[in-house]
């Protein structure tokens, strides 16, 4: 393996936004889990490392491993071109879909009906925020029509006070919110299909070899699939 180093030796250091269930957030006993959570525990047990997760809004997290303040950023990121010149990124180790949520009733009944809606809700820095506030030649409705929140969790809320019409956000997450707030539903199809992938500062090879090798080691020896069925079940 070539050498590579880390943030603080011996530690492997993610940055995250745990507040994107099952994929990462705070138990109630205040510690992390979730499905990047323990696949990045897994990585670092395969490196040698101990693993740190270092929680911040979610600019913030791409940003960390973007500067190499953290070794790594894992975060249900999907790959973009646009972060694709800023960092790094991984063999894709999920998939992604961007859903719409919105109350039962809503007369938004589909994807397509998103553009009569006045006010959208998204985590800000997310690509559901940056594709729905595009401007309406490149598919998105405006920035007029998008509301940054800090956390999908607060968009969520503002849809349910009706202080917003639909929410964009990842279909994982999505279904959380919906199971735990009655009177809202996931619309049928899909607005984006995405990758996710682990972040790292631009040009860090020795890390990103090191992690794609753990990855794939962990893809064939089945541990990924196992930490996925712990938390989505079928
Ligand atoms: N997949 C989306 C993106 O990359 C949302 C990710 C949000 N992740 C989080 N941990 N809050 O923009």
């Amino acid at each position: 393996d070539p050498a590579f180093t880390t943030v603080t030796p011996g530690k492997l250091t993610m940055s995250t936004n745990a507040s994107f269930p099952p994929y990462e957030m705070v138990a109630d006993d205040g510690s992390f889990e979730g499905i990047d959570i323990e696949v990045a525990g897994a990585i670092a047990e395969k490196l040698g490392l101990e693993l740190q997760v270092d929680d911040m809004g979610f600019d913030a997290a791409l940003q960390a491993a973007q500067t190499g303040k953290s070794d790594m950023v894992m975060a249900g990121v999907t790959v973009t071109e646009e972060r694709q010149a800023v960092m790094d990124f991984s063999n894709s180790y999920a998939n992604g879909v961007q859903v719409v949520i919105v109350k039962e009733g809503s007369p938004i009944q589909t994807v397509d009906d998103l553009a009569n809606a006045n006010m959208i809700g998204c985590q800000m820095g997310t690509t559901g925020y940056i594709y729905c506030s595009d401007t309406p030649e490149n598919g998105g409705f405006g920035e007029d029509h998008v509301t940054p929140y800090d956390d999908g969790a607060a968009a969520v809320q503002a849809l349910m006070n009706g202080q917003i019409d639909a929410v964009v956000i990842d279909n994982m997450p999505a279904q959380e919110y919906v199971a735990a707030n009655p009177g809202l539903k996931i619309l049928d199809g899909e607005f984006t299909n995405e990758d996710y992938a682990i972040g790292v500062a631009k040009g860090n090879t020795a890390l990103l070899d090191a992690i794609n090798g753990a990855l794939e080691e962990l893809t064939n020896d089945g541990t990924i699939q196992s930490i996925v069925d712990k938390y989505i079940s079928a």
